[in-house]
């Protein structure tokens, strides 16, 4: 396609915004580590860029709709549009709409190919709109530069796509199937990072915990063997990992929590719907009860263990008893923290032909008081650490003059005031809690 986008210069900076899920984070800094690469220099949100790349979220919502209105919006100070790159999975399941309705759009570029966007950005310098939503994601990775300088929590893309095909999820049409990568190039890439001065790694993958390779020695091994080779890395303090499935929990990954103390008590492990009807009807292969055992498991191997999820309230078909039984669910785990989301009709999906759509209000009710309960049970969680004696790992300075934010080994947003500085672990007591945060005194200074 030629001709309708307006001309541009070669960008001299640019600016990524990335919508959604973490992997999304991890893409939209993989993409800004080579665009700097290329000698193209990043500029602040709220600042001119010569070239936008929005990094786009397809999971929920009109998704769609609002890349469309960014676009619109994007403007420089003299009134021109800047060069637009549209990435991420809306650019993988509407690049061709896109590149027809929007004009202003020099690339658009899927999750599997961002490692060729220079050269399509060259492309559409010289009025070559280019798209490219290859599917296969074994070029990416190694197309990348090296990791240079990165925050104290950084984060670590270690598997892709997903081929559970819930009835209700794009993933699998967006991000394609499930792939792992190799262990060598995650030992690598993880020994970059703890040079660049990461102290905690989150390992990221739509079924993170699908992830399967093969050590050093070539022995087939899972999450929890990746997991205990990184503890090895002597700077590296802290291991999380997300998103995991319930089918793909192993012996191993249960175990690795009572004996690995680099690896955090915290566990996102989504459930969706407290009622087996509706779990069947999503294609999850789980029942309420064999998701409150896997926990069960869990919570034996590692007692202080935070547990996350995530719901759908308004699946197609879904009764008041069976939103009820979802609400039970919680009051049973009790959650430290949680994501709760209206059912959204995705394109393409088996969920989005089902009869019965739940209509809007009785959605919106619901996801009401589904977090009204989850609130309650984080501020709960919150309340019963206070008292605890734990570390934190710092990650900026706070709000007020002397103050530093960072995590607690249960993912809590911790505020402290005292001698630190961003990347220090620090030993503290919690004091006080809110439903989003903890306040906490300093108990050793840290080290100069
Ligand atoms: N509607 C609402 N929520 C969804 N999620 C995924 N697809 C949809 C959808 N169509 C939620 C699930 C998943 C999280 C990442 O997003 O809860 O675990
Ligand atoms: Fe989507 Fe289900 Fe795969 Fe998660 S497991 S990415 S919800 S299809």
């Amino acid at each position: 396609m030629r001709g309708l986008m307006p001309t541009h210069q070669s960008p001299k900076t640019f600016r990524v915004k990335s919508f959604g899920c973490q992997m999304n984070v991890y893409d939209g800094e993989r993409m800004a580590e080579l665009l700097a690469d290329k000698g193209i220099k990043p500029v602040p949100e709220g600042e001119e860029a010569d070239l936008v790349v929005l990094n786009t979220c397809h999971i929920r919502e009109k998704a769609a709709e609002k890349v469309y209105s960014d676009i619109g919006r994007l403007r420089k100070a003299d009134g021109s549009k800047p060069l637009i790159a549209v990435a991420g999975c809306v650019a993988q399941a509407e690049g061709e709409e896109i590149m027809a309705r929007a004009p202003a759009v020099g690339v658009v570029v899927g999750p599997q190919a961002y490692h060729r966007l220079p050269e399509m950005i060259e492309r559409a310098v010289r009025g070559e709109r280019a798209t490219d939503t290859d599917m296969p994601a074994d070029a990416k990775f190694a197309a990348l530069p090296a990791r240079r300088r990165v925050n104290p929590s950084a984060f670590l893309t270690v598997q892709e796509g997903c081929d559970k095909f819930c009835t209700y999820c794009v993933v699998p049409y967006t991000r394609g199937a499930e792939i792992s990568r190799p262990f060598k190039d995650l030992l690598g890439e993880a020994e970059r990072l703890v040079e660049a001065g990461a102290r905690e790694i989150t390992l990221l993958g739509q079924n993170v915990n699908a992830w399967m390779g093969e050590d050093a020695r070539g022995c087939p091994i899972g999450l929890d063997g990746l997991i205990r080779d990184l503890a090895k890395l002597p700077d590296l303090q802290r291991i999380r990992y997300t998103t995991s499935h319930p089918n793909d929990v192993t012996d191993g990954l249960i175990a690795a929590h009572g004996e690995i103390d680099k690896l955090m008590p915290y566990l996102h492990l989504p459930v969706q719907s407290g009622s087996d009807r509706v779990l069947k009807a999503m294609n999850r292969s789980h029942t309420a009860q064999s998701y409150l055992k896997i926990l069960d498991r869990f919570r034996a191997a590692r007692p202080d263990i935070a547990l996350s999820g995530d719901f759908i309230v308004g699946f197609p078909g879904e009764t008041e008893a069976e939103f009820a039984e979802t609400l039970g669910l919680v009051e049973t785990v009790g959650y430290a923290q949680a994501f709760s989301f209206k059912y959204s009709p995705r394109p393409g999906t088996p969920a989005a032909s089902m009869d019965d759509q739940v209509p809007r209000e009785v959605m919106d009710e619901r996801l009401q008081r589904l977090q009204a309960a989850l609130n309650r049970h984080q501020l709960a969680f919150n309340q019963r650490t206070v008292g605890k004696r734990c570390a934190v790992l710092v990650e900026r300075t706070g709000r007020r003059p002397g103050q530093w934010l960072g995590k607690s080994p249960w993912l809590q947003s911790v505020f402290f005031e005292g001698q630190a500085a961003v990347g220090d672990m620090v030993d503290v007591e919690l004091v006080a809690a809110g439903p989003n945060s903890l306040a906490a005194e300093l108990l050793v200074p840290a080290a100069a």
